[in-house]
């Protein structure tokens, strides 16, 4: 019997450590714990993922700021607002909503971003902290992290000796993901659109992490038995069964025949989505604690 692992719950407990964690550097240092989020137009997707954030900072015991900017702000008028929260001392963490408008060029919004209040690790000094294996200074990004929560709840915190096949190679989850498993001693290969034989590959992984964004693509036969499987897929598709014209959101794994095969695996939605904002906190919390110079308490 497959083990469907229940992201909310695991999620709900890392936010309880992190409204502990808030309330006691609060107690002690007297420091609250600030995270502002950046969104620029009017999407609705990133408006809704936006406002959990917002929310879930308040129900943590954080100072939370939205800054919500019209679809024409400039360049300039983006980089002022960055300036500022880099300033500013009750903010320790600033994340910039993606995507930006077509006209906003992301890269240098993200790098003008303090390195310790790059809670969304997509900094250069963060992405390059993980990649010389430093985690006790840098900031990682908030899915894979989530991911790797999922992973170590299931194998432990050393992976020596098990494969680990990550599909997707984006900086914001596929590069950091690989980065993540290759430090807890995983065997790792990235795999992405133009890898050859894709299922003989993903058939090799004790722990398969699928971030791809093609509905349910990974097939009951692209999986080992018995093998970890983490889906990262956020994709809406048409569900003709629940009424005309209306849809569903389904993750990059081919979930009912997979569970046949897996040994354990993450639902979407459910899994992983819910720990992205958990992780969020966490590395807000952590943010905080370190400009504050009181020690880090584990998350
Ligand atoms: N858009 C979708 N996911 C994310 C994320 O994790 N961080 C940012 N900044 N934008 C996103």
């Amino acid at each position: 019997m497959v083990e469907v692992i229940d992201g909310k719950q695991v999620a709900a407990s890392v936010v309880e450590s992190v409204k502990a964690a808030a309330a006691s550097l609060g107690n002690e240092s007297g420091v609250q714990a600030g995270l502002a989020v950046v969104i620029v137009g009017d999407d609705p997707a990133s408006h809704a993922y936006v406002n959990s954030k917002s929310k879930m900072a308040k129900e943590c015991g954080f100072k939370s700021v939205q800054h919500t900017l019209p679809s024409e702000t400039t360049q300039e008028e983006l980089a002022r607002l960055v300036s500022s929260l880099n300033a500013d001392t009750s903010i320790h963490g600033i994340l910039v909503q993606l995507p930006l408008p077509k006209h906003l060029n992301a890269e240098p919004v993200i790098q003008s971003i303090l390195p310790e209040k790059d809670v969304d690790g997509l900094h250069i000094v963060n992405a390059g902290k993980l990649a010389t294996g430093d985690l006790e200074t840098g900031l990682v990004s908030c899915t894979p992290a989530g991911a790797m929560v999922f992973v170590r709840r299931t194998h432990g915190e050393d992976l020596s000796g098990l494969t680990a096949v990550v599909i997707g190679r984006s900086n914001l989850f596929g590069k950091p993901m690989a980065q993540l498993l290759l430090n807890a001693h995983a065997t790792v290969t990235m795999a992405h659109s133009r890898t050859k034989d894709l299922g003989d590959i993903c058939r090799a992984a004790d722990i398969l992490v699928a971030a791809v964004g093609r509905p349910r693509m990974v097939k009951a036969d692209w999986i080992k038995p018995g093998a970890t499987v983490i889906d990262v897929g956020i994709n809406r598709v048409p569900a003709p069964e629940k009424g005309e014209g209306r849809t569903k959101l389904v993750g990059d794994v081919a979930f009912e025949e997979a569970a046949d095969v897996a040994a354990v695996m993450t639902p979407v939605p459910g899994g992983v989505g819910p720990m992205t904002i958990a992780m969020l906190m966490a590395n807000t919390v952590i943010a905080a604690h370190r400009a504050a110079g009181v020690r880090v308490p584990k998350i």
